[in-house]
């Protein structure tokens, strides 16, 4: 398997200190309830989280989408939220928007809880894959319809330790 890389370890914590800095003013440093997506988002949210200079609860979930129909929703729950996020300003860190399935549905189940504010940050967004009506507040990279690795996002669980991100040849 050839490894490319697509983004290197500086090009990722410099555009993340900017993300941190922009996050910071248009919360005018209000307190954010961020929403760590598991696995692939853990790595990113935590460099992330590290550059925000206010305050910052972390919660994690895990979920998993169903393709068709379900008559009991469409998200599978692997782990929960563990805090209230009534009146919170809670931001969502994924890893990837892809179809965007995961957050179109995750959405509706966050804004039922009735946060003060709903935002989304994504490290990666392909566009081009986008199948949901959803788009993210916060994008790092934008990157074309590739299958990437590295920095959380793993193949078959595997090369989330890799401090860049990377295509597969
Ligand atoms: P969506 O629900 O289709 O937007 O898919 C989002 C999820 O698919 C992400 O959280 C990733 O786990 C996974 N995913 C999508 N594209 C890639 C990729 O290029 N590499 C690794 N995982 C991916």
């Amino acid at each position: 398997m050839q490894i490319k890389t697509l983004i290197s370890q500086e090009e990722i914590q410099e555009r993340i200190k900017e993300l941190a800095r922009q996050i910071e003013k248009d919360y005018n440093s209000e307190e954010i309830v961020m929403i760590v997506i598991l696995n692939g988002a853990a790595f990113f949210a935590m460099d992330l989280a590290k550059n925000i200079t206010s305050s910052v609860l972390v919660d994690f979930m895990k979920i998993s989408s169903y393709s068709g129909t379900q008559s009991t929703g469409n998200l599978k729950m692997k782990l929960d939220l563990s805090q209230d996020i009534l009146d919170k300003n809670v931001l969502i860190v994924e890893d990837i928007v892809d179809t965007g399935r995961t957050l179109y549905y995750l959405k509706d189940y966050l804004l039922s809880k009735n946060p003060k504010s709903l935002k989304i940050c994504t490290l990666l967004n392909k566009e081009e894959r986008r199948e949901f009506d959803i788009s993210a507040d916060y994008v790092a990279f934008d990157i074309p319809n590739k299958f990437v690795i590295g920095y959380g996002l793993d193949y078959d669980e595997k090369y989330r330790n890799l401090p860049y991100i990377a295509y597969v040849e």
